[in-house]
């Protein structure tokens, strides 16, 4: 609960953050890319935060979208935005551990959620309910730490607003600390768990999963070329997943 409370307190520069080139033209752009064409679907945003997944769900044309955050205050900010602006989208303040959705949805998204798991138990458990809330054949799609290549100690994205700490080698269980340092320059960091790739792709095979892939990031086609990009793209610090019910 440690880490959710350190997350409620940076709430704001976490939203602001979205204005950092890199969750646009890399993050949002790869998102979109997994999706693909959501619309008519029901859509589950697994640790949504203050729900700028989940409106976008929904803004893509899925018929409904439910957002599920363990901290209230997410849960509150989400809704507050809802009020202001109204899309229809759902929230619900739950354990990801221990949600089930009313009816089986087509597609479940956790972006920078599954790290937040401590242990391959807790990321099993999680892979786990994100599988029985699909329907056959529904996806699970998301974005992590870059488990699969770990990036050297030595890479740096600072240019982009972003650095990452870690053990490295890295161990399981070791803390991966993102500091953020926005437009304005307010600085704010994000505390993960490493586990291995093995332990993620174990634990999507042992939640039942029939296909799992990680995805690459890639970079929005208005910006390929431009060399600012470069030290991003070699070493990435973040990758995605996509798995088949
Ligand atoms: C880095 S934020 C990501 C928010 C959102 N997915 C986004 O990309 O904007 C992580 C969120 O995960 C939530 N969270 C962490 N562990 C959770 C759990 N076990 N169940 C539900 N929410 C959780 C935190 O409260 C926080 O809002």
């Amino acid at each position: 609960m440690d880490q959710i409370k350190e997350y409620e307190a940076i709430a704001d520069a976490y939203a602001d953050s979205m204005r950092l080139p890199f969750r646009d033209a890399i993050e949002k752009h790869t998102l979109l890319e997994m999706l693909g064409d959501i619309s008519g679907t029901r859509a589950l945003d697994m640790a949504c935060g203050d729900g700028y997944y989940t409106r976008l769900l929904k803004r893509l044309g899925a018929s409904e979208t439910i957002g599920v955050d363990v901290s209230a205050e997410m849960i509150r900010r989400a809704e507050e935005l809802e009020r202001r602006e109204p899309l229809g989208c759902i929230y619900r303040q739950s354990d990801v551990a221990d949600f089930e959705p009313p009816e089986p949805v087509d597609v479940v998204v956790a972006i920078y959620s599954l790290g937040y798991s401590r242990t391959p138990g807790q990321l099993r458990r999680f892979c786990r309910v994100c599988h029985d809330a699909l329907r056959p054949e529904g996806r699970f799609v998301g974005l992590n730490d870059n488990v699969r290549n770990p990036p050297p100690a030595g890479a740096s994205w600072r240019q982009y607003g972003l650095q990452r700490t870690c053990a490295d080698p890295p161990s399981e269980g070791d803390a991966v600390r993102y500091i953020l340092t926005n437009d304005d320059g307010t600085r704010f960091e994000v505390q993960n768990c490493y586990l291995s790739r093995d332990t993620y792709e174990e634990a999507f095979r042992a939640a039942g999963f029939r296909e799992f892939r990680w995805v690459d990031v890639s970079l929005q086609p208005s910006e390929r070329g431009n060399a600012f990009w470069d030290d991003f793209l070699t070493h990435p610090p973040i990758v995605g997943f996509a798995a088949e019910r």
